[in-house]
């Protein structure tokens, strides 16, 4: 990685989004925080922040640091997401996200998914029979595919098949200018077609969270424009990141079989267990925002109206804030990660992602006593998310 340093400011030709630094960004990230507070990406143009104390403090000034004029990494998923709750200040970033908070608040998500234990119980009871499976596909997309397509109301049809393929595509087309962005628009445009021609508002299913968007927009509360943008919002962010989640920590869990001894003992270590699986593999790498104004970054003077991105995945690894940042722990139960970001932002799934897993985990830690890698997992290569593609493991 080349660094040099002129006029107090540190700037690097280190390219962070090539496919063998995304599937293991972590030394990486460590090799960028030992540089500076900010780092100028010439590559991209961009000003980089990996360490975890000036994320926080961006997260949490969005005066300074604004989301108006897009957080992804390129002009037209910023222009094509404009209307996009993520891509609001507050006044207007209040009106839009009462809407999520309402239909994201426990009570509605039971009524809608049901009972989530119950579902969960269900699912590991056929992967006992089975014995082996992938952790992937039949244990961590099963719940958040069901329940987060039902909670957006989106109609039980074979397009439901395609959501998955449509949310990767999503992120992948947030990244910066390159082929892997170009490479998503097909995918993208299939999803809003989808959503404007398909998903049309009378097709919600009934008490779903599409119903109340659509309800909201016929009140003039918010636009037509930006009850669709909530729907792609919905769909994309709530299901590449859950299923992560739930992939990451069963796969830590098969990794550490005396913690998984512990957790049996002691169920209360599941929400613990889940984060800690969080903080270390981050589901959304990357966010970014745009300065309103001159800012000083460490040596760095970030000027006005420059973009600056975030590493989420490399804040939660730095070992300024938490010590042995590389370790799963269950016991440091690590509540200020920012893997569902800070501030206004903060993720409004975060208790619905925290629901699903801890139904799951709660169901294998009843019956499972033993969970063992069967072959070696494989990952997505993704600019803004990180999950795993397939996890083979036996449980018994
Ligand atoms: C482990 C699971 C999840 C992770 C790691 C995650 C991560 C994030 C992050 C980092 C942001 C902040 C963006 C920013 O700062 O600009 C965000 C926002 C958001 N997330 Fe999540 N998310 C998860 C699950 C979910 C779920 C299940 C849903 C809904 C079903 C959801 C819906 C949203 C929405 C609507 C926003 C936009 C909020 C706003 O701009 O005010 N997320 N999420």
């Amino acid at each position: 990685m080349s660094v040099e340093t002129h006029n107090a400011s540190s700037s690097t030709d280190f390219d962070p989004f090539t496919d063998d630094v995304l599937l293991d960004p972590f030394p990486h990230y460590k090799a960028l925080r030992d540089i500076a507070p900010a780092i100028y990406l010439e590559k991209y143009g961009f000003y980089g922040l990996f360490r975890y104390d000036e994320i926080s403090a961006e997260l949490a000034d969005w005066e300074t640091f604004s989301s108006a004029q897009g957080v992804t990494l390129n002009p037209m998923a910023n222009e094509a997401l404009k209307d996009n709750v993520l891509s609001t200040d507050p006044p207007r970033h209040e009106k839009i996200r009462k809407v999520f908070d309402a239909s994201l608040r426990p009570k509605f998500i039971r009524k809608v998914a049901g009972d989530l234990e119950r579902r969960a119980e269900e699912l590991v009871d056929e992967l006992m029979e089975r014995g082996e499976f992938d952790g992937v596909a039949d244990f961590a997309q099963r719940l958040p595919v069901d329940i987060v397509l039902d909670l957006v109301g989106l109609p039980r049809d074979e397009n439901r098949n395609s959501v998955l393929d449509w949310a990767s595509a999503v992120t992948n087309f947030m990244g910066p200018p390159g082929a892997r962005q170009e490479a998503a628009l097909p995918a993208v445009q299939a999803q809003v077609s989808y959503l404007v021609n398909e998903a049309k508002p009378e097709r919600m299913l009934p008490g779903s969270f599409g119903e109340v968007v659509y309800a909201s927009a016929d009140r003039g509360e918010i636009t037509h424009q930006e009850a669709i943008d909530m729907m792609m919002g919905y769909a994309t962010a709530g299901l590449d990141t859950t299923i992560s989640s739930a992939a990451s920590t069963l796969w830590m869990l098969a990794q550490h079989p005396e913690q998984w001894q512990e957790i049996r003992q002691d169920h209360s270590l599941i929400p613990p267990a889940f984060l800690e699986a969080v903080r270390l593999e981050s589901p959304v790498q990357y966010f970014s925002r745009v300065t309103t104004r001159d800012v000083e970054i460490g040596e760095t003077t970030v000027p006005k109206g420059a973009r600056i991105i975030h590493s989420l995945g490399s804040a939660n690894r730095d070992e300024r804030h938490y010590p042995e940042p590389d370790r799963f722990d269950i016991h440091r139960n690590p509540v200020d990660l920012l893997s569902f970001s800070a501030g206004v932002h903060s993720c409004p799934g975060r208790t619905l992602a925290s629901l699903e897993g801890h139904a799951l985990f709660s169901a294998l830690a009843a019956r499972v006593s033993k969970i063992e890698l069967n072959g070696e997992p494989t990952r997505h290569v993704n600019n803004v998310t990180r999950g795993l593609a397939s996890l083979p493991v036996r449980i018994s």
